[in-house]
Formats: C-alpha cells, structure tokens, sequence
C-alpha cells in the first residue's frame, strides 16, 4: 500500500479554531489516505477550548503557549520553539495553516524551517496596509509568501495572489471555511442556555450585536464606539445592545468603564460558537471589528457596520449589506441611526448575500490536497459566489 499522506493543521485562537474545525473533522473522513495530526498552539486558551469543545476536537499537540499580557514577540517565538519539536517529532508532508494570526505566520514559519511543504487556508486577502490590520497584513502575506499551496476563498483573494506572481496551479478557490462552520450550527429551533439571551425579548425589541477587538482599535478608538452605543440605547427604547467581551484586559477595562453601568448593554462573556451564531442570526444589527464576523453576517442577511478604515474582505461591501465606518463616535452613532430609523436604507443592507462561501470550502481543499499528492487525477471545481 502507498505511503499515507500526514496532514498536520496548526491554529491557535478562536477564529483559526472556528475556521479550521471544517477542515480537520473532513480530514478525518480518508483515514486509508491521509494521516491527520492537530496540532495548536492555544494562543488563545479559553477562547479556542470552547471551539475544540464543540467540535469535539482533541488536540494531539496543545503548546499551551498563552499568557497574560502576551506581546507579539512572546506569542511567535514560544510558537516557533514549540512547533519545531512538533514537527521534528511528527514530519508531517504538508502543514496546514489558516488566516493571519501570529500563530498562522508562525506556523508557516516553523514548517519552512523543516522544507515541509505549506497549505494557507484563506489566502489572498490583502488591504495592502501593512498596519492595518496590525500585525495582521503582514502575517497574511508573509504566511502566502512561505505557502506552496494558496486555498483562496474568493475570486477577488485569488487575482489578490495572481498580482503578486502566484503560480495559477498552486491556487485554489475553494470558498471560506467559515460558511460551512456556519451551515452546520444556525438552527431557527436553537435555543440559548445563557440565561440572559433566554429572557431577551428577541420579538419586541431590537438587539445591536457587538464585538471588538482589534488592536489597532484598543484605547481611545474603542471608547468612542461605546459613547455611540449608549447615546443609541438613550435614544431607541426598543434598541438593546449585547456585547460578548474579548478575553483580552486591555478590550474588558475600556468596555466596563463605557457601558458597565448600563442597563440597556448586555456585557456578558465570549459566547461559544453556536449560541454566537444563533444570535447573529436574531439580531437586528451588528456593529464589529472582527473579519470572521464580517463573512458571516452577510450569509445570515444581517446588516454590519465595521468598525475599521480597512477590509480585507470588500466583497460584502461591495454587495451592499457591510459597510465601512471606522470608529469615529458621530459617525457610528449616525450610520446605526439612520439603520434604526430608515427602513428602506435597512432593507438595502439586509438582503442576504454569500459572496464568501457556500459550505463545500473544506471538501475542496481536502480534493486540492488529494489532486496535489496524485491521489485525486482532477482538481475540485472552483467556488463562484
Ligand atoms: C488574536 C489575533 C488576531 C485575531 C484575534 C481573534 C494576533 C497577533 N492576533 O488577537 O489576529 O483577530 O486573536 O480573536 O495573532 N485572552 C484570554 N483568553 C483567551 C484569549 C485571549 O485571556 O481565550 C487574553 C490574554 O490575556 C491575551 C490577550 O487576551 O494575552 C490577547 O490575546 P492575543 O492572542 O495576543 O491577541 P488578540 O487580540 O486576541
Ligand atoms: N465568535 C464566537 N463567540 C463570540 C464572538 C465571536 O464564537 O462571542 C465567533 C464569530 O462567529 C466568528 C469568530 O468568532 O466566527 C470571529 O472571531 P474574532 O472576531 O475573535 O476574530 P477575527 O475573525 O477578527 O480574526
């Protein structure tokens, strides 16, 4: 029998975990061809065990690596010691790695030290501002220029790579892996077992979804966003806003001085996945700095004002149902008010659209891995939105 293929995936925080849970649960379906291995660096440690625990993914390496107060510097070189071992033990063909955290450029990195050969699950995107966002431009493009294989999630991702002289046959457009994490979790019978979300009046009243953590907006950009917010809840009696807080202290000191004390701001705790994705879906609104955010949102026909001066994801915007408004507090406040109070500029925004996938993301990228070894003679067909 021919030698199997070992496929190692590499994440790290919550949206690698999220994105990569299609891609490890589909390996797992040629245990004749491919032998997978999981391996993460727990950059995130909560964040990501509430993912694994979903998914039921058992980690076969879990580096432990996070720490309060982690700096860039302690995340990629804790990584890059800790993989070395990984794969001096496990010598894996091919490393799969996802998206632009520290962890993906590490990942990438570590891999290129051992000449195994690399997979970028999301490639391709580009703001082409290498500090916005911060680090992760660079960690995107540096990650693609150390990638033999470019899973591109769109076509616009894929012309992205073409510019910078990505041999055609090394890309694949496959569609985002987010889309089938998706598919698998938004039900309209799901019920929440967060206390609070149960006793939301999701009828009656109109719920401003919200989540931020970039750290281009950490500080005073972030604290203009919540003046906005409370100035709407003021304002619209039926408008209540929830906001599942990041992990990170420097995100929870700035939101509990903001809207602690409000009662109108639900502040509760990182949601799991799929209560997350189930109150996507019910809410009215949704104002985040996130990218995952920003490819699911659109899926589920629900208006996002982003709240950032880059996308690397213009697709939606481009379809009209995500907008760019940065953090400027007047113009939040303003581009939610006129979402809250004009029904037409609503129903402009909120016709569903999926430009960033259709579910079948992680199939196609496990048949571009197959068609790469020769086990597979064609390549998967292309994912067109
Ligand atoms: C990281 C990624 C970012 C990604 C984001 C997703 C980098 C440099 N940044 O940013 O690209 O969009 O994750 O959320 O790779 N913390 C916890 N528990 C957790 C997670 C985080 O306590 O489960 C706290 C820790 O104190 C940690 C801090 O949050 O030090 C920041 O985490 P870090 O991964 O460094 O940055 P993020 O802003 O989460
Ligand atoms: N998400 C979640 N629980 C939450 C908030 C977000 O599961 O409380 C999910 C969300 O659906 C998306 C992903 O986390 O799939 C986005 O992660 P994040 O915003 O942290 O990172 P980014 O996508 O900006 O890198």
């Amino acid at each position: 029998m021919e030698k199997k293929i070992k496929v190692m995936t590499v994440f790290g925080t919550r949206p690698e975990a999220i994105k990569m849970a299609p891609i490890v649960l589909e390996l797992a379906k040629f245990p004749k061809v491919i032998t997978p291995v999981v391996a993460v660096t727990a950059q995130h440690r909560d964040m990501l065990d509430q993912v694994l625990n979903l998914f039921h993914i058992i980690p076969d390496y879990d580096l432990d690596i996070m720490a309060a107060g982690q700096t860039l510097f302690d995340i990629t070189s804790k990584a890059m010691m800790g993989l070395d071992s990984v794969l001096t033990e496990e010598k894996p063909d091919i490393v799969l790695v996802h998206g632009d955290t520290t962890t993906t450029f590490a990942g990438a990195l570590a891999a290129y030290y051992h000449q195994t050969t690399v997979g970028h699950v999301e490639a391709g995107l580009r703001t082409n501002n290498k500090y916005s966002p911060f680090p992760e431009e660079m960690n995107r493009k540096l990650t693609g220029s150390l990638a033999d294989l470019h899973f591109a999630p769109t076509m616009t991702a894929q012309e992205n790579l073409l510019r910078e002289n990505v041999s055609a046959d090394k890309i694949f457009v496959t569609g985002n892996t987010v889309i089938d994490a998706l598919h698998k979790t938004v039900r309209d019978d799901f019920v929440f077992d967060n206390a609070l979300l149960q006793n939301i009046d999701f009828e009656n009243k109109r719920i401003v979804l919200v989540t931020t953590h970039r750290r281009e907006n950490l500080g005073e950009p972030m604290r203009h966003v919540y003046k906005a917010l409370k100035q709407l809840t003021e304002e619209f009696d039926d408008v209540e806003v929830v906001f599942p807080v990041h992990k990170n202290p420097k995100v929870r000191v700035v939101v509990n001085e903001e809207l602690g004390h409000l009662a109108k701001v639900h502040l509760i705790d990182p949601l799991d996945y799929e209560p997350f994705a189930n109150l996507m879906s019910r809410s009215c609104l949704i104002l985040t700095d996130s990218g995952g955010v920003q490819e699911e949102a659109p899926a589920l026909g629900k208006p996002v004002l982003v709240l950032r001066d880059t996308t690397e994801r213009p697709e939606a915007v481009s379809a009209g149902t995500v907008r760019l408004i940065g953090t400027d507090c007047q113009r939040v406040y303003e581009e939610a008010r006129q979402l809250l109070t004009d029904a037409q500029a609503y129903s402009h925004m909120s016709g569903s659209c999926n430009p960033y996938g259709d579910g079948m993301a992680a199939q196609r990228i496990i048949q571009a891995i197959l068609y790469h070894y020769g086990i597979v003679a064609e390549r998967p067909d292309i994912f067109k939105a």
